[in-house]
């Protein structure tokens, strides 16, 4: 498959990166929010980005110039054609579904439509498009950064076509990523892992206490070898999002308390601490 232009909806943390990535791979793509502000910011930041890639050394200008002529943003209502559309607006089943049902019924029949969820069912998700686009549904899961992070889970609906998520699955490897294919289970596989390292941490420090979580970030990263502790992760990915799918999937295993969400996720969401996107989560950023 030549994915030869990307539609990425949803400017915020993974839209913008998602669409960045598409643009260092050299596909034509566009970018949309329904937050006109949002989608100017988020072009904003990924320019500044590459700019900074060039003081680096990294890229060329040359390069930067190029990815910038291939990526637009503009309202969705301006846009009608895309081999590859993802979707990564907020994650909420019936706004989602609502969208997917728009872009079915304005979008040309090859067009493929795939979600960036974290946690939503695809088979639901499906259901929101004609019987004839299922074959071309699919999750196409990303990891945050998304310009950085090699995994991309590639999940098969019941009804996906099998030779969509291959292709798919080979167009990733071709582009330098680690794909990996996964079935439609809640939480996929990563998300599904990491509900316990975020649930077992919160479990830990219980209170806001932001003493107790750095030492629990420290450990995790010092003698687990993590990367980064749950709480400095939970901020990098955003406490609404991050509760969005821990709610999520605990519902969508009859809720068992091994997922159940702690108290502290939706005390931060109720004070508007979303995490670095905001400047105040679990710790204080900027
Ligand atoms: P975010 O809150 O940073 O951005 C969501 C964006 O979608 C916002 O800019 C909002 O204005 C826009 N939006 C909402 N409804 C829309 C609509 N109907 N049409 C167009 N734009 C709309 O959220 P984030 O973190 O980027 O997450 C997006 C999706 O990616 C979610 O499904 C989330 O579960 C998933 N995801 C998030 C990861 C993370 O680390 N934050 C990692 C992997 C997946």
């Amino acid at each position: 498959m030549e994915i030869s232009s990307a539609l990425v909806i949803g400017a915020g943390t993974m839209g913008a990166g998602i669409a960045q990535w598409c643009a260092q791979r050299m596909v034509p793509t566009t970018l949309c929010d329904n937050n006109p502000e949002q989608a100017a910011k988020a072009l904003k930041g990924i320019h500044a980005s590459w700019d900074k890639l060039v003081e680096k050394e990294k890229l060329t200008g040359c390069q930067v110039s190029q990815m910038k002529s291939l990526l637009e943003v503009k309202p969705l209502a301006a846009v009608t054609d895309a081999v590859l559309v993802i979707e990564a607006i907020v994650e909420n089943l019936e706004i989602k579904r609502a969208l997917f049902r728009e872009l079915d019924d304005r979008f040309p029949a090859r067009t493929v439509l795939a979600s960036n969820t974290s946690s939503f069912p695809i088979a639901t998700m499906a259901e929101a498009v004609s019987p004839a686009r299922r074959g071309q549904f699919l999750g196409l899961h990303f990891f945050n950064p998304a310009t950085l992070m090699p995994l991309v889970e590639v999940i098969k609906g019941p009804a996906t076509d099998e030779g969509v998520a291959s292709e798919l699955y080979a167009w990733f490897e071709n582009q330098g990523k680690k794909p990996a294919l996964c079935n439609d289970s809640p939480g996929f596989i990563v998300n599904r892992v990491a509900r316990n390292f975020y649930g077992e941490a919160l479990r830990i420090v219980e209170t806001d206490d932001e003493a107790s979580m750095r030492e629990v970030d420290r450990i995790l990263r010092e003698v687990g070898g993590f990367k980064m502790g749950p709480f400095e992760l939970m901020d990098l990915i955003g406490i609404d999002v991050n509760y969005a799918v821990t709610c999520s999937v605990w519902e969508a295993f009859g809720r068992p308390d091994r997922f159940a969400p702690h108290p502290l996720q939706k005390q931060m969401v109720d004070e508007g601490r979303f995490g670095k996107k905001n400047g105040r989560g679990y710790y204080r950023h900027g």
